[in-house]
């Protein structure tokens, strides 16, 4: 029989945000902010697939979906990782370890994590696009037995730009994980590739009749990432990525994130590319 806390949080209305506490937060890099969240009121954390988001809301200033960044195995918190580009985003880079905040979700499709067991997995990822991403490399390296090949390409712009800078170094030294992180700009005492992530691409070996890839960054990456991994071989039906529209309510009513017929809160974030590939190439989707 479930718990009166767990059946308060199975009767949650989805509009509603919970209200969280941030246990901890973690400045990566200027202006982002990495929030460990907790439950203010005993019941259970929500459970997520990798790739899920969440709505995030900022009491008085506003309400944003973000990605969670954590592992989804640890139900013991929510890691949230957050760039200030506005109002509200700011606001929540600005919260401190006990402030309170709203929470609603999660939301959204997951990363394909079931159907890679037995499969070479190709994770590429562009400046923020680690945040969504990570959960999967979690769900990867946490049953690393269970897949072939595993390959990790990250880019960003320059090398202060890097998320998750140590647990970076942590997976470098991991043989059973090919991991290459390149930089659009360096000054000389960077060592590792020069040149924007796609670059990388013709440089992977894996099997590639039997391979997934998941992919998270600017849209003009994804778009060029796709392409690139299409053209190496692999088919539209094993590359995933994760698109960005403003949202809402975040469960398929208001109609803000539609684009095409296609609703990026509910049909995404995750997306098969062959659904999204032809919207890809139009400039405004
Ligand atoms: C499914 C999903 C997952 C997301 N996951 C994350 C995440 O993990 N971490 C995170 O930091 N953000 C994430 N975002 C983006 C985040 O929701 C936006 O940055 C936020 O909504 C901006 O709101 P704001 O009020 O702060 O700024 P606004 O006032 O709405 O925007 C300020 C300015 O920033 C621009 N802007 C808005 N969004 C972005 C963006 N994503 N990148 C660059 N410029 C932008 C706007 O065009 C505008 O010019 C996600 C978005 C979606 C849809
Ligand atoms: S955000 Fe309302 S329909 Fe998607």
């Amino acid at each position: 029989m479930a718990s009166v806390a767990e059946a308060t949080a199975a009767a949650v209305d989805p509009m509603v945000p919970r209200i969280m506490r941030v246990q901890k937060r973690t400045r990566d890099l200027p202006g982002h902010a990495t929030l460990e969240l907790v439950s203010t009121d005993g019941a259970p954390l929500p459970r997520y697939a990798p790739g899920q988001f969440t709505m995030l809301y900022v009491f008085g200033v506003g309400e944003i979906p973000v990605s969670i960044s954590g592992d989804a195995s640890d139900g013991s918190k929510l890691v949230q990782t957050v760039r200030s580009v506005g109002a509200v985003s700011e606001a929540v880079t600005q919260l401190n370890r006990g402030d309170m905040l709203g929470l609603r979700g999660p939301f959204g499709t997951a990363w394909p994590t079931d159907e890679l067991a037995g499969r070479d997995v190709v994770v590429i990822a562009g400046g923020l696009g680690l945040a969504p991403l990570r959960p999967s490399i979690y769900h990867l390296l946490n049953r690393r037995g269970q897949f072939g090949k595993v390959v990790l390409l990250y880019g960003t712009r320059r090398p202060e730009e890097i998320l998750y800078r140590r647990q970076i170094e942590t997976w470098r030294k991991r043989l059973d994980l090919q991991l290459e992180v390149t930089v659009d700009h360096a000054e000389t005492d960077w060592r590792g590739h020069v040149g924007v992530v796609t670059k990388l691409i013709p440089r992977i070996s894996v099997d590639l009749a039997n391979a997934t890839a998941l992919v998270c960054g600017p849209e003009v990456m994804m778009r060029f990432a796709a392409a690139g991994l299409h053209d190496l071989g692999l088919s539209e039906q094993s590359i995933w990525l994760s698109i960005e529209r403003n949202m809402k309510c975040a469960i398929g009513l208001c109609g803000h994130c539609q684009f095409s017929g296609l609703f990026a809160c509910k049909d995404g974030a995750v997306v098969r590319y062959d659904r999204v590939r032809r919207l890809m190439a139009m400039r405004e989707i």
